[in-house]
Protein backbone atom coordinates (compact mmCIF):
# COMPACT_ATOMS: atom_id res chain seq x y z
CA UNK A 1 0.00 0.00 0.00
CA UNK A 2 1.47 3.83 -0.84
CA UNK A 3 2.30 5.61 1.87
CA UNK A 4 2.53 9.45 2.56
CA UNK A 5 6.16 10.31 2.77
CA UNK A 6 5.84 12.29 6.33
CA UNK A 7 6.73 9.72 8.34
CA UNK A 8 9.52 8.50 6.44
CA UNK A 9 11.04 11.78 6.10
CA UNK A 10 10.83 12.98 9.56
CA UNK A 11 12.69 9.93 10.63
CA UNK A 12 15.10 10.54 7.79
CA UNK A 13 15.58 14.37 9.08
CA UNK A 14 15.71 12.76 12.54
CA UNK A 15 18.65 10.16 11.81
CA UNK A 16 20.59 12.62 9.43
CA UNK A 17 20.29 10.17 6.10
CA UNK A 18 17.96 11.41 3.06
CA UNK A 19 15.18 9.43 1.18
CA UNK A 20 15.72 8.85 -2.61
CA UNK A 21 13.04 9.96 -5.39
CA UNK A 22 13.27 8.42 -8.69
CA UNK A 23 11.44 9.77 -10.90
CA UNK A 24 9.59 7.26 -13.26
CA UNK A 25 9.39 7.17 -17.02
CA UNK A 26 7.54 3.21 -17.61
CA UNK A 27 6.83 0.09 -16.18
CA UNK A 28 11.13 -0.38 -16.45
CA UNK A 29 11.94 2.75 -14.37
CA UNK A 30 9.47 1.54 -11.68
CA UNK A 31 9.83 -1.85 -11.38
CA UNK A 32 13.90 -1.45 -11.30
CA UNK A 33 13.39 1.13 -8.49
CA UNK A 34 10.84 -0.89 -6.45
CA UNK A 35 12.92 -3.98 -6.35
CA UNK A 36 15.87 -2.22 -5.64
CA UNK A 37 14.34 -0.38 -2.41
CA UNK A 38 12.88 -4.05 -1.28
CA UNK A 39 16.52 -5.53 -1.74
CA UNK A 40 18.62 -2.73 -0.21
CA UNK A 41 15.43 -2.12 2.67
CA UNK A 42 15.08 1.00 2.10
CA UNK A 43 12.08 3.58 1.85
CA UNK A 44 11.35 5.13 -1.25
CA UNK A 45 9.86 8.08 -3.21
CA UNK A 46 8.03 7.26 -6.92
CA UNK A 47 8.22 10.99 -8.62
CA UNK A 48 6.49 11.61 -11.53
CA UNK A 49 6.49 14.80 -13.26
CA UNK A 50 3.30 15.84 -15.23
CA UNK A 51 5.45 15.59 -18.44
CA UNK A 52 5.59 11.87 -17.74
CA UNK A 53 2.22 11.44 -16.11
CA UNK A 54 1.24 12.38 -19.73
CA UNK A 55 3.57 10.36 -20.98
CA UNK A 56 2.07 7.35 -19.02
CA UNK A 57 -1.43 8.05 -20.79
CA UNK A 58 -2.60 9.73 -17.37
CA UNK A 59 -2.37 9.49 -13.67
CA UNK A 60 -4.44 6.84 -13.02
CA UNK A 61 -2.50 4.81 -15.36
CA UNK A 62 0.09 5.12 -12.93
CA UNK A 63 -1.34 4.47 -9.64
CA UNK A 64 -2.97 1.33 -11.00
CA UNK A 65 0.33 0.04 -12.58
CA UNK A 66 2.17 0.93 -9.31
CA UNK A 67 -0.53 -0.45 -6.56
CA UNK A 68 -0.35 -3.79 -9.37
CA UNK A 69 3.49 -4.16 -8.77
CA UNK A 70 3.95 -3.70 -5.29
CA UNK A 71 1.23 -6.22 -4.91
CA UNK A 72 2.80 -8.67 -7.48
CA UNK A 73 6.07 -8.04 -6.21
CA UNK A 74 5.38 -8.21 -2.32
CA UNK A 75 7.29 -4.69 -1.73
CA UNK A 76 6.83 -4.40 1.86
CA UNK A 77 9.14 -0.97 2.18
CA UNK A 78 7.26 2.11 2.41
CA UNK A 79 6.41 4.07 -1.07
CA UNK A 80 5.04 7.43 -1.87
CA UNK A 81 3.82 8.17 -5.05
CA UNK A 82 4.48 11.31 -5.36
CA UNK A 83 3.84 14.29 -8.17
CA UNK A 84 6.58 16.08 -8.90
CA UNK A 85 6.83 19.96 -9.60
CA UNK A 86 3.04 19.56 -9.86
CA UNK A 87 0.58 22.58 -11.21
CA UNK A 88 -2.44 23.37 -8.80
CA UNK A 89 -4.83 21.48 -11.38
CA UNK A 90 -2.09 18.64 -11.35
CA UNK A 91 -2.37 18.19 -7.89
CA UNK A 92 -5.77 18.66 -7.82
CA UNK A 93 -5.81 15.35 -10.46
CA UNK A 94 -2.96 13.21 -8.60
CA UNK A 95 -4.86 13.67 -5.30
CA UNK A 96 -8.26 12.24 -7.03
CA UNK A 97 -6.25 9.51 -9.12
CA UNK A 98 -5.31 8.32 -5.73
CA UNK A 99 -1.78 9.11 -5.22
CA UNK A 100 -0.17 9.32 -1.49
CA UNK A 101 2.09 12.29 -1.61
CA UNK A 102 2.27 15.66 -4.13
CA UNK A 103 4.88 18.51 -4.95
CA UNK A 104 3.11 21.83 -5.63
CA UNK A 105 5.57 24.24 -7.15
CA UNK A 106 4.52 27.60 -6.65
CA UNK A 107 7.87 29.08 -6.75
CA UNK A 108 7.13 30.93 -9.82
CA UNK A 109 4.54 32.98 -8.46
CA UNK A 110 4.46 36.13 -6.22
CA UNK A 111 5.30 34.78 -2.59
CA UNK A 112 1.41 35.84 -1.70
CA UNK A 113 0.18 33.49 -4.39
CA UNK A 114 2.20 30.59 -3.36
CA UNK A 115 1.39 30.80 0.04
CA UNK A 116 -2.40 31.05 -0.70
CA UNK A 117 -2.63 28.27 -2.99
CA UNK A 118 -0.14 26.02 -0.72
CA UNK A 119 -2.54 26.69 2.38
CA UNK A 120 -5.51 25.61 0.27
CA UNK A 121 -3.68 22.28 -0.91
CA UNK A 122 -2.70 22.03 2.83
CA UNK A 123 -6.15 21.49 3.76
CA UNK A 124 -7.09 19.11 0.94
CA UNK A 125 -4.17 16.95 1.61
CA UNK A 126 -4.41 16.82 5.46
CA UNK A 127 -7.67 15.53 5.25
CA UNK A 128 -6.83 12.69 2.89
CA UNK A 129 -3.73 12.03 4.96
CA UNK A 130 -1.28 12.68 2.38
CA UNK A 131 2.05 14.75 2.30
CA UNK A 132 2.43 17.71 0.33
CA UNK A 133 5.68 19.53 -0.30
CA UNK A 134 5.93 22.68 -1.36
CA UNK A 135 8.68 25.05 -3.24
CA UNK A 136 10.80 28.21 -2.73
CA UNK A 137 13.21 29.73 -4.80
CA UNK A 138 13.31 28.21 -8.63
CA UNK A 139 15.68 25.25 -8.91
CA UNK A 140 17.30 25.96 -12.32
CA UNK A 141 18.06 23.73 -15.46
CA UNK A 142 14.97 22.38 -17.39
CA UNK A 143 12.14 20.73 -15.95
CA UNK A 144 9.19 19.50 -18.55
CA UNK A 145 10.49 22.56 -20.96
CA UNK A 146 10.46 25.16 -18.29
CA UNK A 147 14.21 26.97 -17.56
CA UNK A 148 14.80 28.04 -14.29
CA UNK A 149 17.37 30.07 -13.25
CA UNK A 150 18.63 28.44 -10.10
CA UNK A 151 17.79 31.37 -8.14
CA UNK A 152 18.57 31.02 -3.96
CA UNK A 153 15.68 30.78 -1.99
CA UNK A 154 14.73 33.57 0.87
CA UNK A 155 15.10 31.41 4.06
CA UNK A 156 12.07 33.97 5.85
CA UNK A 157 9.66 33.21 2.55
CA UNK A 158 10.47 29.27 2.93
CA UNK A 159 9.81 30.12 6.84
CA UNK A 160 6.55 31.53 5.58
CA UNK A 161 5.81 28.44 3.44
CA UNK A 162 6.74 26.11 6.19
CA UNK A 163 4.52 27.65 8.87
CA UNK A 164 1.50 26.43 6.70
CA UNK A 165 2.06 23.30 7.42
CA UNK A 166 3.37 21.70 4.20
CA UNK A 167 5.33 18.13 5.41
CA UNK A 168 8.56 19.03 3.64
CA UNK A 169 10.04 21.83 1.70
CA UNK A 170 12.37 22.58 -1.49
CA UNK A 171 14.37 25.61 -1.46
CA UNK A 172 17.10 26.60 -4.11
CA UNK A 173 20.05 27.13 -3.14
CA UNK A 174 21.79 27.13 -6.30
CA UNK A 175 20.66 23.13 -7.86
CA UNK A 176 19.47 22.65 -11.00
CA UNK A 177 17.85 20.15 -12.98
CA UNK A 178 19.99 17.79 -15.52
CA UNK A 179 23.83 17.61 -16.05
CA UNK A 180 25.96 20.98 -13.99
CA UNK A 181 27.48 23.41 -16.13
CA UNK A 182 31.79 23.35 -15.40
CA UNK A 183 30.98 26.44 -14.23
CA UNK A 184 28.50 25.79 -11.64
CA UNK A 185 29.27 27.05 -8.07
CA UNK A 186 27.90 24.48 -6.28
CA UNK A 187 25.27 24.59 -3.65
CA UNK A 188 24.75 27.57 -1.27
CA UNK A 189 25.23 26.00 1.81
CA UNK A 190 25.27 29.27 3.26
CA UNK A 191 21.55 29.23 2.25
CA UNK A 192 20.49 26.39 3.39
CA UNK A 193 22.08 26.63 7.06
CA UNK A 194 19.82 29.82 6.82
CA UNK A 195 16.99 28.17 6.11
CA UNK A 196 17.35 25.37 8.15
CA UNK A 197 17.78 28.04 11.37
CA UNK A 198 14.30 29.35 10.57
CA UNK A 199 12.69 26.09 9.64
CA UNK A 200 13.42 23.52 12.50
CA UNK A 201 12.33 19.88 11.95
CA UNK A 202 10.92 20.52 8.59
CA UNK A 203 12.60 18.14 6.06
CA UNK A 204 14.33 19.47 3.19
CA UNK A 205 14.52 18.53 -0.38
CA UNK A 206 17.56 18.98 -2.90
CA UNK A 207 15.87 18.87 -6.25
CA UNK A 208 18.75 18.30 -8.99
CA UNK A 209 20.47 15.59 -7.29
CA UNK A 210 21.98 14.49 -10.60
CA UNK A 211 26.13 14.86 -10.81
CA UNK A 212 26.27 16.83 -7.15
CA UNK A 213 29.37 15.54 -5.54
CA UNK A 214 28.99 13.22 -2.87
CA UNK A 215 30.56 15.24 -0.38
CA UNK A 216 28.49 18.23 -1.23
CA UNK A 217 25.23 15.71 -1.15
CA UNK A 218 26.58 14.71 2.69
CA UNK A 219 27.33 18.20 3.64
CA UNK A 220 23.21 19.17 2.70
CA UNK A 221 22.19 15.93 4.53
CA UNK A 222 24.09 16.98 7.49
CA UNK A 223 22.18 20.45 7.15
CA UNK A 224 18.67 19.29 6.88
CA UNK A 225 18.06 17.87 3.61
CA UNK A 226 16.16 14.91 4.14
CA UNK A 227 14.90 13.86 0.56
CA UNK A 228 17.07 14.45 -2.68
CA UNK A 229 15.25 14.18 -5.88
CA UNK A 230 17.19 11.82 -8.72
CA UNK A 231 16.18 11.74 -12.43
CA UNK A 232 18.75 12.54 -15.25
CA UNK A 233 21.00 10.19 -14.11
CA UNK A 234 18.47 7.16 -13.92
CA UNK A 235 18.55 8.39 -17.69
CA UNK A 236 21.67 8.43 -18.70
CA UNK A 237 22.37 5.27 -16.97
CA UNK A 238 19.32 3.59 -19.14
CA UNK A 239 20.45 4.98 -22.15
CA UNK A 240 24.48 4.02 -21.71
CA UNK A 241 23.52 0.42 -21.02
CA UNK A 242 20.96 0.30 -24.40
CA UNK A 243 23.68 1.77 -26.71
CA UNK A 244 25.87 -0.29 -25.32
CA UNK A 245 23.48 -3.26 -26.40
CA UNK A 246 22.93 -2.48 -30.17
CA UNK A 247 26.10 -1.37 -30.89
CA UNK A 248 26.96 -4.78 -29.80
CA UNK A 249 24.74 -5.64 -32.43
CA UNK A 250 23.21 -7.85 -29.49
CA UNK A 251 19.74 -7.01 -31.00
CA UNK A 252 20.30 -8.93 -34.09
CA UNK A 253 21.53 -11.91 -31.86
CA UNK A 254 19.01 -14.72 -31.76
CA UNK A 255 16.55 -13.29 -29.90
CA UNK A 256 17.82 -10.37 -28.74
CA UNK A 257 15.45 -8.00 -30.32
CA UNK A 258 12.82 -9.06 -28.15
CA UNK A 259 12.00 -6.17 -25.76
CA UNK A 260 12.26 -8.18 -22.62
CA UNK A 261 16.12 -8.75 -23.69
CA UNK A 262 16.67 -5.03 -25.33
CA UNK A 263 15.47 -3.19 -22.22
CA UNK A 264 17.48 -5.66 -19.90
CA UNK A 265 20.83 -3.51 -19.62
CA UNK A 266 19.33 -0.41 -19.26
CA UNK A 267 16.78 -1.92 -16.50
CA UNK A 268 19.82 -3.30 -14.68
CA UNK A 269 21.81 -0.02 -15.26
CA UNK A 270 18.68 1.72 -13.18
CA UNK A 271 18.92 -0.39 -10.56
CA UNK A 272 22.65 -0.07 -9.88
CA UNK A 273 22.17 3.89 -10.50
CA UNK A 274 19.46 3.97 -7.72
CA UNK A 275 21.43 1.17 -5.30
CA UNK A 276 24.39 3.80 -5.75
CA UNK A 277 22.26 6.78 -4.27
CA UNK A 278 20.39 4.86 -1.73
CA UNK A 279 23.88 3.97 -0.03
CA UNK A 280 25.13 7.63 -0.84
CA UNK A 281 22.06 9.26 1.10
CA UNK A 282 22.01 6.64 3.96
CA UNK A 283 18.77 5.24 3.21
CA UNK A 284 19.25 1.49 2.93
CA UNK A 285 17.59 -0.63 5.84
CA UNK A 286 15.86 2.19 7.45
CA UNK A 287 12.98 0.38 5.95
CA UNK A 288 13.39 -2.41 8.42
P1 LIG B 1 17.89 15.64 -11.90
O1 LIG B 1 17.23 15.29 -13.20
O2 LIG B 1 18.94 16.69 -12.08
O3 LIG B 1 18.40 14.46 -11.18
O4 LIG B 1 16.78 16.32 -10.99
C1 LIG B 1 15.66 15.59 -10.59
C2 LIG B 1 14.66 16.44 -9.86
O5 LIG B 1 15.00 17.33 -9.13
C3 LIG B 1 13.25 16.14 -10.06
O6 LIG B 1 12.42 17.06 -9.42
Amino acid sequence: MLVSAKDMLQKAKAGKYAVGQFNINNLEWTKAILLTAQELKSPVILGVSEGAGKYMTGYKTVVGMVNGMMEELNITVPVALHLDHGSYEGCLKCIEAGFSSIMFDGSHYPIEENVAKTTELVKIVSEKGMSLEAEVGSIGGEEDGVIGKGECADPNECKAIADLGVTMLAAGIGNIHGKYPDNWEGLSFETLDAVQQLTGDMPLVLHGGTGIPADMIKKAISLGVAKINVNTECQLAFAEATRKYIEEGKDQQGKGFDPRKLLAPGFEAIKATVKEKMELFGSIGKAE
